[in-house]
């Protein structure tokens, strides 16, 4: 264990700097902050900088009065690298999105350690949380200060990943209450990255490498994205047999063993289903190995948003109307409930899929006001008992807590549930998403 390091981060005087400030940056430098650490966060967002520095939150779980109270006290921001010269610990929680080939760009991990190492001083501990595939954090990081810093892992500068698991917009489960994966380069390095996390943190889980850490994020976000397109395609099986499947998921979701509940839905989207699992399969592809799976899971979810305009043909087709000229409201554009995350969004290309088609629509989002679209910003509509009259489908494309479904029911027309809604309603005006359209009496 380096003495000097632990003994600053158990008395909370190491300086912690978390470089990229978005849905994962900015909750983790405010629980570190919060737990009593001196942190300064680094973004090259002048927009994001300059909203901290006047007290105002950009990411939902974080409330502005949170930043009012911690900004220029325990929390200092802003876009300058020099101060890592100042740091005992750099965690860096920068985008790892896929390139327009659909492969890992790993630009912005390389940039801002780039930054870092130029700035870097002995005994800094660097962690990694972006998602990426195994090899990145030992590639990226540890091999291009060793090798442009003349600096020795474990012994001048130390190296942990921990993937970030964060699910924004939960209400149950946040930082400290969702145990902490961690790999380290050597043991020194996975005991101070442990010391770090467990002072803020409930349960750590330490793992034998930084590999391994890498892998856990990536086989979680696959796990999900297979058993989702599993439930996509029976979706569609289902819709043909003439069963409702979530009649079927709802009762199998009883057995209290060896099954997990996962709901079909008009697409995957935000930062990482949809892509960590390419991560993966991207890494594999390099050993010469090709994940059926993954790709499979991908090729079904990606299509779902088609699969939902296929079913919203047939819906205005039993009404004597084509989508050309229609007028379609969407409910929800964020890529799940209850946050304002567009990134990846299925309701957005429902939108464009529809609006090609020669479809009039319109948007209504609690969360999301407004978004720009193809160089065009739309406006969320105001939802009223004669604004819902004019659509001739409503079709509800996310699951938003704060949406009165009732009287969305009872003022439309007919109304494409893709989140399921509003079976509780027990209306004749709703359709399931995977219902077979054309038994449907309206
Ligand atoms: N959003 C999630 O739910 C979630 C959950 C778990 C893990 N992750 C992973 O965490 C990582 C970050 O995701 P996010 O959702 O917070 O992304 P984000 O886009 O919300 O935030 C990333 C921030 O990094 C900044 N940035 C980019 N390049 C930079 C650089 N060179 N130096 C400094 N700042 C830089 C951006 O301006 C942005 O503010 C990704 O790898 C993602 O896969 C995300």
């Amino acid at each position: 264990m380096d003495h000097i390091l632990s003994e600053k981060i158990k008395n909370k005087e190491a300086k912690v700097g978390v470089v990229g400030l978005g849905y994962v940056g900015l909750p983790l430098a405010v629980e570190l902050a919060n737990s009593g650490f001196n942190v300064f966060g680094i973004d090259i967002c002048e927009e994001k900088i300059n909203m901290l520095k006047s007290k105002k939150s950009y990411v939902i779980d974080i409330n502005s009065e949170v930043i009012e109270e911690l900004i220029d006290k325990k929390l200092s921001v802003g876009s300058d690298f020099t101060i890592v010269s100042n740091l005992d610990i750099v965690i860096i929680c920068v985008p790892t999105p896929l390139n327009e080939a659909k492969e890992p760009d790993l630009s912005y991990i390389v940039d801002s350690v780039k930054e870092i190492r130029r700035y870097l001083k002995k005994r800094t501990l660097i962690i990694l949380e972006s998602t990426t595939y195994p090899g990145t954090t030992e590639e990226l990081i540890i091999n291009s200060i060793e090798e442009e810093k003349s600096f020795k892992i474990g012994k001048d500068f130390f190296v942990c990943y921990s993937p970030e698991r964060v699910d924004p917009g939960n209400k149950k489960f946040n930082i400290t209450n969702t145990p902490k994966v961690i790999g380290g380069a050597t043991k020194t390095c996975l005991e101070l990255g442990i010391l770090l996390y467990s002072s803020f943190v409930e349960k750590i889980v330490p793992v034998s490498c930084i590999k391994v850490a890498e892998m856990v994020k990536l086989f979680e976000n696959t796990f999900r994205s297979i058993n989702i397109a599993l439930v996509n395609e029976l979706t569609q099986t289902l819709e043909r047999i003439g069963i409702n499947i979530w009649e079927v998921i709802d009762a199998a979701s009883t057995k209290p063993f060896g099954f997990f509940t996962f709901y079909p839905g008009p697409g995957i989207g935000g930062h990482c289903i949809p892509l960590d699992p390419i991560y993966l399969s991207w890494k594999a592809k390099k050993s010469n190995y090709y994940n059926r799976f993954i790709e499979l899971a991908s090729d079904i979810n990606s299509n779902m948003p088609r699969y939902v305009v296929s079913q919203v043909t047939d819906i205005l087709n039993n009404l004597g109307k084509c989508i050309r000229e229609s007028n379609i409201l969407l409910v929800g554009v964020a890529y799940k409930k209850d946050i304002d995350d567009l990134r990846e969004s299925p309701a957005i290309e429902i939108f464009n899929l529809l609006e090609e088609k020669g479809a009039s629509v319109s948007y209504y989002d609690t969360y999301i006001s407004y978004f720009t679209n193809n160089g065009k910003v739309v406006y969320s509509i105001e939802l009223t008992e004669e604004i819902l009259n004019e659509f001739d489908l409503v079709i509800i494309t996310t699951n938003h807590s704060n949406i009165d479904y009732e009287f969305i029911l009872s003022n439309s027309e007919i109304v494409y549930d893709t989140r399921n809604v509003t079976s509780k309603y027990s209306s004749d005006k709703s359709i399931l998403l995977g219902r077979h359209i054309n038994s449907y009496t309206h």
